[in-house]
């Protein structure tokens, strides 16, 4: 938690750095502004709470991961492709401003992929993922044309072969494996087996013999309706330390030089998933783009040199990294109340304390991730700047549920009063993707800013959208 009532002085300081989008400042007034919009017109003309995303930003860091990766890589001699990964965040526009800075996109279900193909993005510059995908979905991807299809299990190499065969056609796939790498938050463990559902592990299984992954890799290989492009691994989310990136890339190609020793089959590909961390507070520092490409290039290329095998060509797939600090949720606050804490005696003796629970006008139904994750954010108050000394204070949300907390913890001015509009930063990951209608509460609109305009790119729902639904 930043101790700071502001992170953002007033007075056109200029942009702060993280958590904001670049577009974020404040003007002179004290009011903040995204891409030059000021966010109580937003809130006048949209209403709260909204998703308000930054196109610029967008672009921008769309930019930098697809520069800093085909530099480092190039630099190394091969090439990469940047998948925008749509589960963070995925709209017409959005895919189209991915699609439009050379990024693909990465999906996960027929309804991402219909997105992705609405917005106009060719189909094989779609990959399908999932890890239980329905035969409509496999339909859907191969009808499409999609790039690439990640198989995710053993018979879904049957299901994939059996329903290009129906159409004629070979259907292009990577095999995804999982190495033993955990990812995410400020760790990263190595285990030698997998608990969790996606992917087929590259250790072989108790009794000896082929590892799940190279068992399917084997089996690709020998249905002619399949055609290897190669490998996929993915390790985890929210990672600020690369080495997890690199001692994955070091198991992937192993197996790919032992798939090519067994068949012939120098898989053309590897996919190192996302997972780039971004900052959530003031004073954290997000994985730089251009570190993580330099070191994981550097890696792979040593690699490639150890095993004796030319490098593949590689592909990423960042979504929060992209979309997550191009987005700020704009709430309006209501109800303010102390909350006097006393907490049971330790080794430091009693503690009481006050904390300020400031309600707002969304909560958990528009961003889970406080409540599913423990995942911590930081809140100003946005119609305004304040001298008012800071206080504790935790933002919560208006759902019939205690653990409904969109901030743990933020220090905001002591004057911070109903009415008052409250920026959310770095919300634009997994925030309106993971929504839900929780006390059938509509969900808000995306609104996108840019050069001092607004334009909304999904509407906010109505209490008539969720009747409509109810059959009755
Ligand atoms: N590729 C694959 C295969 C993935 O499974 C994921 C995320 C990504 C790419 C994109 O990861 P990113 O760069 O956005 O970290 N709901 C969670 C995150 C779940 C991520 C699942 N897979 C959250 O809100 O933190």
């Amino acid at each position: 938690m930043s101790t700071e009532p502001s992170s953002l002085p007033a007075g056109g300081a200029g942009h702060p750095g993280a958590p904001w989008s670049s577009g974020v400042r404040r003007r002179d007034d004290g009011a903040l502004e995204v891409a030059a919009v000021d966010v109580r017109d937003l809130a006048a003309q949209q209403g709260t709470p909204a998703y308000v995303l930054d196109q610029a930003d967008f672009r921008a860091r769309a930019r930098a991961y697809r520069s800093a990766f085909e530099s480092a890589f190039a630099a190394v001699g091969t090439g990469v492709d940047v998948y925008y990964a749509g589960k963070a965040l995925l709209t017409v526009a959005v895919a189209q401003w991915a699609a439009s800075e050379g990024l693909r996109v990465d999906t996960a279900s027929a309804g991402e992929l219909a997105v992705a193909l609405r917005a106009g993005v060719p189909g094989d510059r779609i990959g399908l993922h999932g890890n239980n995908k329905s035969d409509a979905e496999i339909a859907a991807a191969l009808d499409a044309g999609v790039g690439r299809i990640i198989v995710d299990s053993l018979a879904e190499v049957g299901r994939v072969a059996d329903a290009a065969a129906e159409r004629g056609v070979v259907a292009p796939v990577m095999v995804r494996v999982t190495t033993g790498v955990h990812a995410g938050g400020h760790e990263y463990i190595s285990t030698a087996h997998e608990d969790q559902k996606f992917g087929l592990s590259v250790s072989p299984g108790p009794a000896g013999g082929d590892s799940p992954a190279m068992t399917a890799l084997l089996d690709v290989v020998a249905r002619p309706e399949l055609e290897l492009l190669g490998i996929h691994s993915h390790i985890g989310s929210q990672i600020l330390d690369p080495t997890g990136f690199e001692v994955a890339a070091r198991a992937v190609l192993r197996l790919r030089a032992d798939l090519a020793v067994r068949t012939g089959v120098l898989v053309g590909e590897v996919d190192l998933g996302g997972g780039y961390g971004i900052a959530y507070l003031p004073g954290e520092v997000p994985l730089d783009p251009e570190r993580v490409a330099k070191d994981v290039a550097h890696t792979v290329s040593d690699a490639a040199a150890d095993l004796g095998t030319p490098l593949p060509r590689f592909s990423i797939e960042p979504g929060r990294a992209i979309v997550g600090p191009a987005g700020l949720t704009l709430y309006t606050v209501g109800t303010v109340k102390p909350v006097v804490v006393t907490r049971p005696a330790g080794a430091d003796g009693d503690a009481t304390f006050t904390r300020l629970y400031v309600s707002v006008d969304g909560g958990m139904s528009d961003n889970i991730r406080p409540a599913l994750y423990g995942a911590d954010y930081h809140a100003e108050i946005a119609n305004r700047a304040s001298a008012a000394p800071a206080v504790l204070a935790r933002v919560v949300g208006k759902h019939c549920e205690s653990g409904d907390i969109v901030v743990h913890e933020v220090m905001l001015p002591g004057d911070v009063r109903s009415g008052d509009l409250l920026a959310v930063a770095a919300t634009g990951a997994y925030g309106r993707s993971m929504a839900s209608n929780y006390n059938l509460l509509p969900r808000p609109p995306v609104v996108a800013v840019s050069e001092g305009a607004a334009r909304v790119l999904v509407r906010r729902e109505t209490v008539d959208d969720l009747l409509a639904l109810d059959l009755g």
